[in-house]
């Protein structure tokens, strides 16, 4: 689908970003721009920022920004296309019909080819399913008890013994071998050409949170080898920001989310009535998905296995889940394996009762602790005392840890005054009441000039679309070739441009560039933090001193290259008259 720039522009205009992030992100106003916690890493303060004038965003904190798209885009998991449908639509704007023709949606771009290919291999294992050819399949799943409606909520599907069949049923779709083989479906080898790896398998259609399907988990019918075979990672299946069933469970309208270790645990949860449970894909639970959860709630329920392996990842999770600033609880499954027996054995409302008693993941940690100490030692006992003391000293709040500690003495007798002095024992011998605080990054301003030469050339950038006026006063000293980044100097073409004409749309500029992270960077060029001052001869300083960087940068830039570059020479020359004058010129801002 290819729209025109200028309709992308419309759509744009009529949404206004401060709007539509409020959707996402609680903003709060500060002078001119707004704050808010930053979607897109875990912070306890807000270096997010919206700025309403010029419709961009940046987050000062990792970095992340760009435009009203590519926040729908980041935010939303969406393909361009899909975030220009979805403004247009939520803008009353009517996208034109456009016949999809085979050269149309070969020119799409990579991401929606790949969304599509895995949308129809998702079609064909499903029906593949629900075919005489997927009997063993379909009977596999009925003997786990799972009901038609609920394979088909899920889309589960079959891949038949034949890896070749799949392939060809992508080909007569207009799929080509390449795209098949990076959407991780088949794979080519000598021998057998084109085939699937996905054969004789059951398959689970693994869905982003807007429901589209971005890879398969197929699983054995039986006891082979692997048990599982997921797809791999591809650029838009990515491992560590999905998890199964989140589609679902981010409507559930519960206050909880349930996180369980896998598929079929999922799957079993829904079935109950459980619609909040997730899970993540074949590997452990990261932090990025701890902030995926983070947004649509802060109460996480583990339902990990109750096994060995289970209870050591449920405390990786916590921990994961304790840096994104939430607290989980731990569901005790026993004396079931996971989820899906528990539910076949008791049922919905025991399940109930075990949300009601699930334990604080604190105390969780600390019970699992106990049982690596033999209570019978005093010497064992203190050393237990002393773990609980450190485990005391990562919560930073002081009220936080306060009421942990009372609540764990009186549970474990010990006398709360003892407990209290080795606390404070042990931060003081490590010098650490609370966990260091990581440096923020991108956010103090690296020491070389290269750096200092970009950060002037953003401010500058950011000054101007802040206050076009100065252009004006400006415009002889300065062109878009004293920007030395490339697409800093693309970005200030296309400003001067627009300045020159009197129309000045800086978020238009981002949708220039097509790569996320050159948008990122575009961003940030709008979004730079100023000097501080007031109004008069400070500020005026301040102005001609960015000036004064960026074009003596400029100069040297030039001049450094003369050897290679025809044109630099006189650039050079051209330069240095102008910082001359600019040396001597007044600027005055108001
Ligand atoms: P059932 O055994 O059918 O009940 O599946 P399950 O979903 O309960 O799986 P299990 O608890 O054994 O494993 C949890 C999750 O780990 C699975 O859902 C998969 O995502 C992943 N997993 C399990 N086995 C494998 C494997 O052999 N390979 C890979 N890549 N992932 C696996
Ligand atoms: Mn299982």
């Amino acid at each position: 689908m290819h729209y025109s720039d200028e309709l992308i522009e419309e759509i744009r205009e009529k949404n206004d970003i401060v709007e539509v992030v409020s959707g996402y992100v609680k903003l709060q106003k500060k002078g001119s721009r707004y704050w808010g916690l930053c979607p897109f890493h875990n912070e306890k303060s807000p270096s997010f920022s919206v700025n309403g004038d010029l419709q961009v965003y940046h987050c000062f904190g990792c970095g992340a920004g760009g435009n009203l798209y590519t926040f729908v885009m980041n935010y939303e998991n969406y393909s361009f296309p899909e975030a220009v449908k979805m403004l247009a639509d939520r803008a009353g704007v009517q996208l034109p019909e456009q016949e999809d023709s085979r050269e149309q949606r070969m020119q799409e771009n990579k991401r929606s080819r790949l969304l599509a290919v895995n949308k129809e291999a998702a079609k064909f294992f499903y029906y593949q399913l629900r075919t005489p050819h997927g009997e063993t399949g379909y009977q596999y799943l009925k003997k786990r008890e799972l009901t038609d409606e609920t394979m088909q909520r899920f889309g589960l599907g079959y891949a038949g013994k034949n890896g070749a069949v799949l392939v060809n049923y992508l080909r007569s779709k207009g799929f080509a071998d390449e795209e098949i083989q990076e959407a991780g479906l088949a794979n080519h080898s000598e021998k057998y050409g084109m085939v699937s790896q996905f054969w004789n398998r059951v398959m689970y259609p693994i869905q982003d949170i807007n429901n589209r399907v971005i890879g398969f988990g197929g699983r054995v019918m039986g006891d082979g080898e692997p048990k599982y075979l997921n797809s791999p990672e591809t650029p838009i299946f990515d491992k560590r920001r999905n998890l199964y069933g989140l589609n679902y469970a981010r409507r559930a309208r519960s206050s909880n989310i349930i996180l369980c270790e896998g598929y079929m645990d999922v799957i079993a949860m829904h079935q109950a009535g459980f619609t909040q449970a997730v899970a993540s894909l074949g590997t452990a639970f990261t932090s990025e998905q701890a902030l995926l959860l983070k947004r649509y709630t802060d109460n996480v329920l583990l339902a990990y296995d109750s096994d060995g392996a289970g209870v050591k990842a449920a405390l990786r999770g916590i921990g994961i889940l304790r840096e994104a600033g939430l607290a989980g609880k731990v569901i005790n499954m026993q004396p079931y394996k996971d989820p899906d027996e528990f539910m076949k054995a008791l049922g919905r409302e025991a399940f109930e009762e075990r949300i009601r008693q699930a334990e604080n993941s604190f105390f969780f940690e600390i019970r699992i602790l106990e049982g690596q100490f033999n209570m019978a030692d005093p010497e064992e006992k203190t050393k237990f005392h002393r773990e609980i003391a450190k485990k005391l000293c990562a919560f930073s709040e002081e009220v936080e840890r306060d009421n942990y500690l009372t609540a764990v003495a009186e549970k474990y007798f010990i006398g709360a005054e003892n407990l209290r002095k080795l606390v404070i024992g042990y931060a003081a011998g490590t010098g650490l009441a609370r966990p260091a605080e990581r440096p923020k990054s991108g956010v103090r301003p690296k020491n070389n000039p290269e750096e200092n030469a970009k950060q002037a050339q953003r401010m500058l950038v950011t000054w101007i679309v802040n206050e076009p006026a100065v252009y004006g006063k400006i415009r002889r000293y300065i062109s878009a070739r004293d920007f030395t980044e490339e697409l800093y100097r693309k970005v200030a073409e296309r400003l001067f441009q627009e300045l020159e004409q009197g129309s000045l749309r800086p978020a238009g500029i981002i949708s220039m560039f097509e790569n996320e992270e050159e948008q990122r960077e575009a961003a940030a060029l709008f979004s730079a933090r100023l000097p501080g001052v007031e109004n008069g001869p400070e500020r005026d300083k301040a102005f001609r001193d960015i000036l004064l960087a960026v074009k003596k940068n400029s100069y040297e830039y030039h001049v450094s290259r003369m050897g290679t570059d025809v044109d630099a020479l006189s650039r050079a020359i051209e330069g240095k008259k102008a910082l001359e004058e600019l040396a001597k010129a007044h600027i005055s801002l108001d």
